[in-house]
């Protein structure tokens, strides 16, 4: 597969088949990924990857929170800035309205949304995940290495024929995602990432993408 391929070919899934991932080649992923760039070389990314009876107990206590209504961990940092402006607020609207249309629930239906926002902490079924941690010490500029270092590793998936889904929800849960990893202290959870097979049957839309005008400009003269 060339990186043309890989970068198109790659996209959030969330509906994955159960069948297990290796060991052996999310070794090979991860050990690759390591090569991503970073400012000084820091790699200021680490990363827990949670398979087989610790991924189903953590699938476990966060169905067992959401079935209790237990309220969302407090944030460790800002997900979105809270009032998103021009076009920024358009194109999330747009992606929700893709995909929880393709769902056939509406805006208005909040309850709805949410009870389908719940299938993140399932991992979507996936059999694999990784937790990407950041050090609370760490600045933008080493946030951005860490998004380098998870693009690097979902292209590698590709790779390797398997599909990811990135996912803040997870930092949502994350006392019980803690609860599986024991992370140090000064670590932060930045997101999840479900991994596996995308499941033969599943069906949804493509994402699109701002026209390259909107977002790139040449300057040549
Ligand atoms: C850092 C990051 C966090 C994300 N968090 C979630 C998430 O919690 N749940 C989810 O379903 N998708 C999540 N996504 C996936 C985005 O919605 C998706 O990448 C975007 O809509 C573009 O679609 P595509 O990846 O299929 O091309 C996340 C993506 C990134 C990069």
């Amino acid at each position: 597969m060339d990186v043309y391929e890989a970068v198109t070919s790659r996209r959030a899934v969330r509906d994955f088949s159960a069948e297990p991932v290796s060991q052996e080649v999310l070794t090979r992923v991860l050990t690759a990924a390591a090569w991503a760039p970073s400012s000084s070389n820091m790699q200021p990314w680490r990363s827990y990857v949670v398979t087989g009876a610790p991924l189903v107990k953590l699938k476990e206590l966060t169905a067992a929170r959401l079935a209790a209504q237990d309220p969302w961990d407090p944030s460790q940092y800002e997900m979105y800035p809270p009032k998103l402006k021009s076009p920024y607020k358009e194109r999330r609207f747009a992606f929700g309205e893709q995909r929880y249309g393709a769902l056939g629930i509406p805006a208005e239906d909040v309850e709805g949304r949410r009870r389908a926002a719940a299938a993140n902490w399932d991992c979507f079924g996936a059999p694999a995940a990784l937790f990407c941690y950041i050090d609370r010490q760490m600045g933008p500029a080493q946030w951005s290495d860490v998004g380098m270092y998870l693009q690097t590793v979902m292209l590698l998936l590709r790779a390797e024929n398997l599909h990811s889904c990135p996912q803040m929800a997870w930092s949502l849960f994350r006392e019980s995602v803690a609860d599986i990893v024991s992370p140090p202290e000064d670590l932060i959870l930045f997101c999840g990432m479900s991994i596996g097979q995308e499941n033969p049957t599943a069906d949804s839309p493509r994402t699109g993408r701002a026209a390259l005008a909107e977002t790139t400009t040449f300057i040549d003269q």
